[in-house]
């Protein structure tokens, strides 16, 4: 056993940094059995030095994190700030200051991954995320690992624990959207800007990271098409009802049938009430990795909050202070199979579609033929009638993305077509 310790630097000390302290500190013991020497907490750098921060020694607190990365004696650097800047440059300074990185921002690694990974392995040094994703839940590094030496072709799953808190509420209890989304801000679910949950970044920055480590490639925030959940109402729901389904934000990655290109989205879904996907409350995430010899996994846990999310920050931390003891890294980026990312247009997917049109001889066929005119099967039409108007809610087959949102645009030009209410893609059957 070493008794040098291994020295820390903590950047960022809000909901997940308090947290990391917190345990770092009650589990000193623990974690040096583990790791095979001490580690020690040697500075927290945060940006309001006078806020009382209980457990931390007011001494290490500083403002000044790009000081405390330079002086020389930092083993490890756990980066939960957020947010593109600093955040970029003082993981670049951690390396070339011979610090490894423990960091759970999953937007700066969305957008900048393939220069911090090739900036860790230049510098001989660890680049570990696992909190970046899924909170709690481990995930990152068995796909990394784990599954290794086998093929995955399709990831699906709900990665953002704010809006499937929200979700979850509107639909159980018929909480309106707002108080929902207040409620969990409050429980330190969502980012410091909750529009990155709302609509759909924060899960899209995930859906990028799972997407390139599954598929072996570079997948940017960009490539990811991405829709958020503001639009989903109490009437999406009722209908979601009656087709026995529930809406889940879900994050979809899939490899194409030639296995040439892949594609990667985040948008809201109704998947059946039997999905398993269907029973995951409140901030809970879940994902399921299909892949070729392994067959159907299923990922389950806390995907948001403080504590949860130190835990995945603290696995990251005895891997990396381990891979420094045995002067090691762990795997770095694996992008060797280039594969393009596909657009939107060319997933296959169903429609459920609600539209308001006038009650009368006609319409229905006329709606019917707009459908097969874009070579859109219909597998259900339930119409409502309404003081000489209807509701129509046509559910169909499986087509390619292009046709399904080519026949909603030729749907809203009829003239018997006052409105579309409401477009949701159907999955998980
Ligand atoms: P918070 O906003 O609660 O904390 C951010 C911390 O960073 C604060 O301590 C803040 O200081 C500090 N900070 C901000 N700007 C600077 C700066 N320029 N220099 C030094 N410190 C700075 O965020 P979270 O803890 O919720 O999130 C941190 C990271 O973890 C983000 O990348 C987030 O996406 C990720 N994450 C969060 C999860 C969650 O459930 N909250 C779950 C999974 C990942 P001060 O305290 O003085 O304001
Ligand atoms: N805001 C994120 C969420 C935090 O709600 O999932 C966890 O990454």
């Amino acid at each position: 056993m070493r008794t040098r310790p291994l020295k820390v630097a903590l950047l960022g000390c809000g909901v997940v940094g308090s947290e990391v302290a917190r345990i770092m500190t009650t589990h000193a013991d623990d974690l040096t059995a583990r790791i095979g020497a001490p580690v020690e907490l040697a500075g927290v750098a945060v940006r309001r030095p006078s806020k009382v921060r209980e457990g931390i020694d007011p001494a290490l607190v500083t403002t000044d994190a790009t000081a405390l990365l330079k002086r020389g004696d930092i083993d490890v650097v756990i980066e939960v700030i957020g947010g593109i800047e600093p955040a970029r440059t003082l993981i670049t300074t951690a390396f070339e200051n011979g610090a490894s990185v423990v960091s759970a921002n999953k937007a700066l690694l969305a957008q900048d991954g393939a220069a911090l990974h090739a900036a860790a392995e230049q510098h001989g040094l660890d680049l570990y995320y696992e909190a970046a994703v899924a909170g709690a839940i481990p995930l990152v590094r068995p796909m990394r690992e784990s599954l290794a030496g086998d093929k995955i072709n399709r990831v699906m799953g709900i990665v953002n624990g704010t809006t499937n808190f929200i979700l979850d509420k509107m639909d159980s209890t018929g909480a309106g959207y707002q108080e929902a989304l207040d409620e969990a801000t409050a429980l330190g679910y969502a980012e410091a800007d909750p529009t990155a949950d709302v609509e759909g970044y924060d899960a899209a920055a995930k859906a990028a990271i799972l997407a390139g480590i599954a598929f072996h490639t570079r997948v940017r925030l960009d490539d990811v098409y991405r829709e958020g959940m503001t639009e989903v109402s109490s009437a999406d729901f009722a209908s979601a009802k009656r087709m026995g389904c529930t809406i889940k934000l879900l994050a979809i990655l899939e490899r194409a049938a030639d296995g040439q290109s892949v594609t990667a989205r985040v948008h809201p879904a109704m998947i059946p009430l039997t999905h398993p996907l269907a029973s995951v409350r409140e901030a809970y995430n879940a994902v399921f990795v299909e892949a070729e010899a392994a067959g159907r996994l299923m990922f389950y846990g806390p995907g948001a909050g403080g504590s949860p999310t130190a835990s995945a920050v603290l696995g990251d931390l005895v891997a990396v202070c381990r891979n420094k003891l045995a002067e090691a890294t762990g795997p770095g980026e694996s992008a060797y199979t280039q594969l393009p990312v596909s657009a939107m247009g060319e997933v296959v997917t169903r429609y459920h579609i609600s539209l308001d049109v006038a009650d009368k001889p006609g319409v229905l066929a006329q709606v019917a033929t707009t459908f097969a005119e874009h070579g859109v099967s219909i597998d259900t039409v339930r119409q409502q009638g309404k003081d000489g108007e209807a509701s129509l809610v046509v559910v169909t087959h499986r087509a390619p993305d292009a046709a399904l949102s080519g026949t909603v645009e030729a749907l809203r030009k009829l003239d018997t077509v006052r409105g579309v209410a409401s477009i949701m893609r159907v999955e998980g059957e």
